[in-house]
């Protein structure tokens, strides 16, 4: 039986049109009953809407603490009965609230290959250091920044010359085949 998924993002949402893709060309046997931002103009947004996909817009700024605004995402996600929560691009950190409600069902995709360049900025990083290749990661998330188990990553090479726009774009093409095939996997061990 599909399985049911909540998206979370915060902007241009590139990564949840690779997560509907994905499910439209039958790549991924899962449905999306949410996608939820943050912010009111996110452009991603329109991805989902225009995939017939239900979107929340729940502001954090109305809430008076963290773990409150996250007590709502909890909410709103569980009313649907979301199984696996995925972040795409959405800029929040959660809290425990969040975390422990969906235990081992939260995945998140970074671009650099973690451990390495956790946080914000993590091609400019990966640039700074001299790397000579950087990646995509999925992995889920816990209470600590970009630090919970790798389901998958796939690195990407550093060229001469690369800008943190040109590092950025080389790793997001690879982002949209990674995410989709990483949440398969999850869904897959947890049947
Ligand atoms: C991606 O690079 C993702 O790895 C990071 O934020 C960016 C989101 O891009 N977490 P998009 O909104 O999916 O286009």
């Amino acid at each position: 039986m599909s399985r049911t998924l909540g998206v979370l993002i915060s902007g241009r949402g590139s990564n949840l049109k690779a997560i509907i893709d994905a499910i439209q060309q039958h790549r991924l046997d899962a449905s999306i009953a949410v996608v939820i931002s943050n912010r009111v103009d996110a452009p991603g947004l329109d991805y989902a809407v225009r995939a017939g996909i239900e979107t929340l817009f729940l502001s954090h700024k109305v809430y008076p603490s963290r773990e409150e605004y996250d007590r709502a995402l909890v909410d709103a996600l569980k009313r649907r009965r979301v199984e696996l929560v995925c972040l795409a691009g959405f800029m929040r950190l959660l809290s425990p609230v969040f975390v422990d409600a969906y235990p081992n069902r939260i995945l998140n995709i970074h671009p650099s290959l973690l451990p390495k360049y956790r946080g914000l900025q993590p091609q400019q990083q990966a640039l700074d250091d001299g790397a000579t290749e950087s990646g995509a990661t999925v992995h889920f998330v816990n209470n600590d920044l970009d630090s919970g188990p790798v389901v998958m990553q796939q690195s990407v090479p550093v060229l001469a010359g690369d800008t943190a726009q040109t590092l950025a774009s080389r790793i997001l093409a690879v982002e949209h085949r990674l995410y989709p095939e990483a949440i398969t996997k999850v869904l897959q061990q947890s049947r």
